[in-house]
């Protein structure tokens, strides 16, 4: 095994910075396939949070090489905010250490002008955007019509460019009232961004083929999760990119064979921001618990998120929508101290069994849970145990039955925020990380 990739299985906030960031000293290059800022990679180092959001979590292991593929989509400001708070931190991000791809495609000023309208056009209906200009950019990307790093090179091209998107865009910013962006003016600011980001751009599929013919190892970093992929997921609650697995071939530039072992991360349980189905939710008492230890509240926006109890059926066709090969599960220690934890085994459809996970948004909404309860694990009975047996046998119950529900077995277990609460439980784990390498790297 050589390259790895790791995604959600979920809503999003399954805690994949965490892992990256832990298993990042196996790897020499981690590599973001798609998104933009709209995601939130929190990592706990040395008991202080760090925050990433566009710029791959791998950035705090001195010695990576970071890369942010053709498939993101990226505001030069949050960008080089990031780079800013790393550097003001003491960790590297110049393009030493970043590159990004000429092919990824530039959030521009009208692009959260735009979301805030569609948002606001659809009221009821909205989907609870990050209101950051990622769908916009990405709508612009499909129309051929988008703004892509490698612009930034020739003012000539870029004006141009800037010019043909406000002939477009300013009608429809004087039909709601808002008054027009001037060209000159976006012009002057991204000449000041090209300045800066120009030396971070390289040929990103290039690039990796060169450090991979030359043995090093990749991490493919998702962001997002799998339920809000444009193709596979709740659409049209979803966001406007592809968090799934073939993403990483598509945003990167990379053959499907560069991908040798996939990383499912997931939630002990299930959240999700914004709006669309979530058959599992707990409006009550229990989910407010379970948002308050959990820490639910949106690493981005800072929004709450909605919390329910473990969807099997969801993260079943997630597994299989991904070639997932084992799960990291994550934040079990959230539910400890629970009598019961039902897990959601299958849904009811206007009173017939649904066979799998609907793709219609509007059949999910009315699919009625069915849960199989099981036994709670006592609270602090997780943190700290040495190994997978030393954990509560309430708890191993519940691994054992999500792993036969979800067709998957898990290989990781975070039992907290800090780097160190993590257990690699299954041996197998070694087929997809050097765990020599790692446990090397952590002496
Ligand atoms: P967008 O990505 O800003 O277009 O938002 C589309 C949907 O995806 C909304 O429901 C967001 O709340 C959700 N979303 C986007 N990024 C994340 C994330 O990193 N974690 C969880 N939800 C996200």
């Amino acid at each position: 095994m050589a390259n790895l990739l790791v995604l959600g299985t979920q809503w999003g906030d399954e805690g994949k910075g965490k892992i990256v960031d832990l298993l990042t000293p196996a790897f020499d290059v981690v590599a973001r396939y798609q998104g933009g800022h709209n995601a939130g990679h929190t990592v706990y180092v040395g008991g202080n949070k760090v925050v990433l959001h566009l710029i791959p979590s791998g950035i705090l292991r001195a010695g990576t090489l970071c890369v942010i593929g053709n498939g993101l989509v990226l505001a030069p400001p949050a960008f080089f905010r990031e780079v800013a708070d790393l550097e003001a931190r003491g960790v590297e991000a110049g393009p030493d250490r970043l590159a990004v791809s000429r092919g990824a495609h530039l959030i521009m000023p009208w692009h959260p002008i735009v979301e805030r309208l569609s948002e606001e056009r659809r009221g009821e209906k909205r989907i609870g955007t990050t209101c950051r200009g990622i769908g916009p950019a990405y709508e612009d990307k499909a129309a051929r019509l988008g703004v892509r790093a490698g612009d930034l090179a020739d003012l000539g091209v870029l004006r141009e460019k800037i010019e043909d998107n406000l002939a477009a865009k300013n009608p429809v910013l004087r039909a709601s009232g808002l008054p027009p962006l001037d060209a000159a003016a976006v012009l002057e600011e991204y000449a000041g961004w090209a300045a800066k980001l120009v030396p971070y751009l390289r040929d990103v599929p290039e690039l990796l083929h060169e450090r991979m013919a030359r043995g090093d190892r990749v991490l493919f970093e998702g962001a997002q999760g799998a339920l809000l992929d444009v193709d596979h997921g709740t659409y049209p609650f979803v966001t406007s990119s592809n968090p799934t697995a073939g993403g990483a071939a598509t945003g990167l530039g990379v053959g499907p064979r560069t991908i040798h072992g996939v990383l499912g991360i997931t939630k002990a349980y299930t959240t999700r921001v914004g709006a669309g189905p979530f058959p599992t939710e707990l409006r009550d008492e229990t989910g407010r618990r379970i948002a308050a230890r959990g820490d639910e509240f949106g690493a981005s926006t800072g929004r709450p998120r909605r919390c329910g109890w473990f969807d099997a059926v969801a993260v079943r066709y997630a597994c299989r929508t991904n070639g997932v090969d084992r799960i990291a599960l994550t934040k079990p220690d959230v539910l400890a101290g629970l009598e019961e934890v039902p897990v959601c085994t299958g849904y009811r459809y206007k009173g017939e069994k649904l066979g799998s996970f609907p793709v219609e948004s509007w059949v999910l909404e009315k699919a009625v849970p069915e849960y199989r309860v099981l036994r709670g694990w006592p609270d602090g009975a997780l943190g700290g145990a040495a190994d997978f047996d030393a954990l509560p046998p309430a708890f191993v119950e519940y691994v054992r039955v999500l792993e036969g529900l979800v067709e998957t077995r898990v290989g990781v277990v975070s039992t907290g925020v800090a780097r160190e609460d993590t257990l690699l439980i299954d041996a197998e784990i070694g087929g997809l990380v050097d765990l020599a390498r790692l446990r090397a790297a952590s002496d």
